[in-house]
């Protein structure tokens, strides 16, 4: 009796989604549609709190924050509708696989056997061509063939709705129709433009653009969502007209379609292409050396028009697809020579999030690269996000650190921030790069100095740029300064890990100020400052032999470092050694390394080892660090533990950086999303053993 109403249970499951889908290389908590930069973040929610385990059909892709994105899909085969994307209401087709590349979500359909639909979600990343990484777009291609032998009859539809131009759904939302140079595009954006402001993360200002192919057989359509869904539900095609009631984006929910007729399909492919994207004159309010001010984004240095730029990247698919499949290519080839697959399912996840988090700004000659806070609190530049994420920006075009680093530079060598050490952030609230002219951010001194140090040395030695050194010499030295006060004995005080509280002699963030005077020590013997190298290398390597006996625990079996100095029941993932390891600097001891490596095994959960002793929750980027210094066992522990988590989690929202070692989910009240610091994935590609 059990056994048989447990059969019909899952017998009707299954029949309700149809035929299961694959996921490759595995299924992420969220899988990234279209994501591209703060605001250009489009998800589709899997993960089994909440999410649909993964359909493109049937359930709203979601911006970052969780609100609806209105964004759906249907196709039409021999006078029958069906949805691709999304919950417009009609039979949704079958999704048979899944697979996503560093720059890429791939959907596999079927429909009624008649067709097989392979529809892409292409956020292109290019690091060194900044042309056309400062274009805030991202493409949909949806290709259509037929799967049984004969031809079908074949339109596709695709819409966006009001809700990508403002997170205040009550906003009045504008719009308007037109074509360039063989592209037809809606425009859409808030009527009343509120600069630089957000509303549950939305931009509130900008204009949004959905475009396709002007040719024969597209037709579009705006107006109520039921309107237009409904005409091309019925006919196949829409009515060539705009809606002109200018309206709150759900009054009656403005939608934007489009549709496209394929006529007789066969076995040969047939696609359609679409372009979705923000276009912001300015993008960042910013005080750096002069006066706080708007600056534009970086597209404005290459195109007259927001209607030049969408044009230039929606006929450039073939280019940009081709670039971006050379960039993926590069990372799978990577990092399976590195670590394998799991290691790749990691960090081809891991580019379009933390690309996302950032947008290129300035003009060619002064370019920034701002980037945020995304989810934990939505600063800008924050000194220790960026240092999880450094490896990605490294390995991809290491111009990109300094182009990171450049506004913390430019504010405080003009004299805008008044303590001693380095400043945490550029802005509380990403756009606006404030500065902290009253010296009151949050205080992460030894941190943020070691950060800055290492940082700046990583940039300069990938870049061979030793001028860069010189030009931020005496800012450099000054934190150095800090450092040698604070590193060996340091205060009661937070590390970036600040949700776990604070806490003195902390062995962690010891060790990165002993790497950072040692980074300082390399910095001034590159730049001719003999005596500086002499007196900085001296003291790292006092305090590291101090800190050597101050903060292992050599009385057990397996020895291991202490979370705090003393607290030998402690324990916690020292991260920072990568530094150590990645500069090449020499300063720890090689017995250090394979202690650590020896010792996380005995203290891991089934989803990984957890960051301390206070909790049972982790940081993945904090892991890959760990990882990317280990033996090749231990590293491929930590990688596979990833990877298995990764694919079961049941999160359901962007990969979140911090997650619960034996639940996998995420640690009570802390949802980290979205956030940048995934860019820690690629530490294992930085060091060769
Ligand atoms: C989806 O698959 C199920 C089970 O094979 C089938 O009954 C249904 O007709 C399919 N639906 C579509 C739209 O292809
Ligand atoms: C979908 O992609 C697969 C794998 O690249 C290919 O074999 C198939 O022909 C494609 N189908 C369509 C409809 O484009
Ligand atoms: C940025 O500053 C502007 C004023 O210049 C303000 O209107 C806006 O709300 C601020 N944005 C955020 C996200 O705080
Ligand atoms: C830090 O550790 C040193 C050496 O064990 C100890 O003397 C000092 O009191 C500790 N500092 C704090 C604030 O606990």
């Amino acid at each position: 009796m059990q056994l048989l109403r447990l059969g019909l249970l899952v017998a009707s499951f299954a029949a309700s989604i149809g035929a299961q889908s694959t996921f490759s290389p595995a299924r992420p908590p969220s899988l990234p549609l279209a994501v591209r930069s703060p605001y250009l973040s489009t998800w589709l929610d899997a993960g089994s709190d909440g999410g649909n385990g993964g359909y493109l059909a049937g359930q709203w892709p979601v911006f970052w924050q969780n609100q609806v994105n209105g964004w759906a899909g249907m196709v039409r085969v021999d006078g029958e509708t069906y949805t691709w994307m999304g919950l417009p209401g009609t039979t949704t087709v079958n999704q048979t696989a899944f697979e996503y590349t560093s720059t890429k979500s791939i959907f596999t359909m079927n429909v009624a056997g008649k067709l097989e639909m392979n529809i892409t979600f292409l956020s292109p990343i290019t690091p060194a061509d900044y042309k056309r990484q400062s274009l805030v777009f991202s493409y949909l291609n949806v290709e259509v063939a037929s799967l049984d032998g004969s031809d079908h009859d074949v339109q596709v539809y695709a819409d966006i709705s009001a809700e990508w131009v403002s997170g205040d759904r009550s906003s009045i939302a504008q719009w308007d129709y037109g074509t360039n140079d063989g592209v037809a595009y809606h425009k859409v954006y808030r009527q009343t433009q509120a600069a630089f402001s957000q509303w549950n993360e939305q931009a509130e200002w900008g204009y949004w653009y959905w475009a396709t192919d002007d040719k024969n057989g597209m037709t579009y359509q705006s107006g109520g969502d039921t309107d237009v869904r409904g005409q091309f539900r019925n006919n196949g095609k829409l009515a060539n007209t705009g809606d002109t009631r200018f309206r709150a984006i759900q009054d009656n929910w403005p939608v934007f379609g489009f549709a496209s007729e394929l006529g007789s399909v066969s076995s040969e492919p047939a696609s359609t292409l679409f372009s979705i994207g923000l276009a912001q004159d300015d993008a960042i309010q910013y005080e750096g050396s002069e006066a706080y001010g708007p600056v534009p984004s970086l597209w404005k240095s290459y195109f007259d028009t927001d209607v030049d730029a969408l044009t230039f990247f929606h006929l450039d698919y073939e280019k940009s697809s081709h670039i971006s499949g050379s960039f993926d290519a590069q990372v799978a080839r990577d990092s399976l020579a590195v670590a394998g697959q799991n290691y790749l399912t990691l960090t081809s996840l891991s580019v379009r999030q933390a690309f996302g988090a950032t947008q290129l700004c300035g003009t060619e000659d002064h370019m920034y690269l701002f980037l945020k806070e995304i989810s934990s609190d939505g600063n800008m530049n924050t000194v220790d996000v960026v240092f999880p994420a450094y490896p990605i920006f490294l390995y991809s075009n290491p111009e990109l650190l300094k182009l990171v680093l450049e506004p913390l530079y430019e504010n405080q060598e003009a004299g805008k921030y008044p303590n001693t050490y380095a400043m945490h952030d550029m802005g509380s609230s990403y756009p606006n790069a404030t500065g902290h002219n009253d010296g009151t951010d949050e205080p992460m001194p030894l941190e943020e100095c070691g950060n800055m140090l290492i940082m700046t040395l990583a940039y300069a030695k990938a870049a061979k740029d030793t001028d860069y050194l010189k030009e931020h010499y005496d800012l450099l030295k000054k934190w150095t300064g800090y450092l040698v006060e604070d590193a060996l004995y340091p205060a009661n005080q937070i590390s970036t890990d600040d949700f776990a509280g604070s806490l003195a002699n902390q062995t962690n963030l010891a060790l990165k100020g002993m790497i950072g005077i040692q980074a300082m020590s390399v910095i001034a013997s590159k730049t001719g400052h003999q005596d500086d190298a002499a007196k900085f290398t001296s003291i790292a390597q006092d305090y590291i032999t101090k800190w050597q006996d101050l903060a292992i625990n050599k009385d057990v079996s397996p020895s291991h470092t202490t979370l705090s100095y003393g607290d030998d029941s402690s324990h916690g993932i020292l991260y920072n050694l990568f530094a150590d390891a990645q500069l090449g600097l020499g300063l720890v001891p090689n017995s250090v390394y394979q202690m650590q490596s020896d010792f996380y095994p005995t203290v891991a959960n089934e989803y990984g080892v957890p960051l301390d002793t206070r909790h049972t929750y982790t940081k993945g980027d904090w892991e890959c660090f760990a990882a990317a210094i280990a033996s090749v066992d231990t590293r491929d522990m930590f990688l596979q533990h990833l990877a298995t988590w990764l694919d079961k989690t049941p999160t359901n929202r962007p990969l979140t950086d911090l997650y619960d070692t034996i639940t996998g989910n995420y640690p009570s009240s802390l949802t980290f999303v979205a956030r940048p610091v995934i860019g820690g994935a690629f530490a294992p590609l930085l060091v060769t053993s």
